[in-house]
C-alpha cells in the first residue's frame, strides 16, 4: 500500500454560526458527536452510525473550501448497506482474513467485517472527515478498525486477501480507475467485493452478481425507500 499518513485535526471547539474556513484546530471528532445522531443501520441488527438529520449544519464542517468533498459519510449508502448485510449473513467472506474497505465513509462495511471476524481490517477514504468519522462510528459500535486517509486507486495492490469496496462507482471517472485498480487485485490474488445498487457507472459486464437485497440509499431519499441492489464479485480474466 502506498500510504499517506492518515492526518488528523486537533483538539478544539467550534461555537461560530458562519461558515468558517477550517483550521488545524477544528475538531471534526467533538463535531460530528455533536450535530449528528447515532442512528440505527436498517437490517443490521445492534449497529448504529453517526447520521445527518435536517440539524446537523453539514455545511459549517466543509468550512469555506470550495473543494471540501461531499459528506458521504453522513450517509447510507444502497452499495455499502448490501455488502455490509451480505457480509453479515456470510461471515466466511471475510473471517480470518485480512481486509481492505476502500471509500470506507461511515465505516459501516469495515465494522461489519471486524464483527464478522477479519483478523485485520483496513479502512480508506480519501475524505479526511470520513476517517474522523469511521473511527467515531467504530467506536460507538465497539470495534477497532485501521483507519487510512490515502487515495490507493493508483498505486500497487494492497497486502490484505480481501478488498471490499460498498458504493464506489457513484461518478465515470472514479469508475475507471477502481475498476482498474481492483483488476490489479484480482491479478496477484485478492478477492474482491463490490456493492453497489446499479448506478450507471458500475461496469456490470465485468462483475459477477453473487447476492441481491432490497436497501435504503440516501441516494433516493431520506425517506427510507428501499433500492435493488447488488453484490458482485470480480473475477479474473481468462487466459486466452
Ligand atoms: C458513496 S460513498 C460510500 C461510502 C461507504 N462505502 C458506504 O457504502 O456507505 C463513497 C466513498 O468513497 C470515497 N472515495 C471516493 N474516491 C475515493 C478514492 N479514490 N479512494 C478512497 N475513497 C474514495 C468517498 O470519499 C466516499 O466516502
Amino acid at each position: 500500500m502506498h500510504d499517506k499518513t492518515e492526518r488528523m485535526t486537533s483538539v478544539s471547539t467550534d461555537d461560530g454560526t458562519q461558515p468558517q474556513k477550517r483550521t488545524s484546530s477544528f475538531d471534526a471528532s467533538a463535531f460530528i458527536a455533536r450535530n449528528l445522531r447515532l442512528s440505527p443501520v436498517p437490517g443490521l441488527a445492534n449497529i448504529q452510525l453517526y447520521t445527518a438529520h435536517s440539524g446537523s449544519r453539514l455545511s459549517r464542517l466543509g468550512g469555506t473550501d470550495p473543494d471540501a468533498p461531499a459528506p458521504y459519510w453522513a450517509y447510507g449508502w444502497g452499495g455499502g448497506a448490501v455488502l455490509a448485510r451480505h457480509i453479515a449473513e456470510n461471515p466466511d467472506l471475510v473471517h480470518g482474513r485480512r481486509v481492505l474497505d476502500l471509500g470506507t465513509g461511515s465505516g459501516l462495511v469495515a465494522i461489519i467485517a471486524v464483527k464478522a471476524g477479519a483478523t485485520s481490517v483496513v479502512a480508506a477514504d480519501i475524505d479526511e472527515n470520513a476517517i474522523v468519522a469511521a473511527r467515531l462510528n467504530a467506536s460507538a459500535n465497539g470495534v477497532a478498525i485501521d483507519l487510512l486517509h490515502a487515495d490507493l486507486l493508483d498505486g500497487a495492490p494492497p497486502v490484505v486477501d480481501i478488498v471490499l469496496a460498498g458504493d464506489l462507482f457513484y461518478d465515470e471517472a472514479l469508475a475507471k480507475r477502481a475498476l482498474a485498480f481492483f483488476e490489479s487485485c484480482r491479478a496477484t490474488g485478492i478477492d474482491v467485493l463490490i456493492g453497489d445498487p446499479y448506478r450507471v457507472p458500475l461496469p456490470t459486464a465485468r462483475l459477477r452478481c453473487i447476492a441481491e437485497y432490497s436497501v435504503p440509499d440516501f441516494g433516493l431519499g431520506s425517506d427510507g425507500s428501499e433500492v435493488r441492489a447488488g453484490v458482485f464479485s470480480l473475477d479474473t480474466v481468462p487466459d486466452r
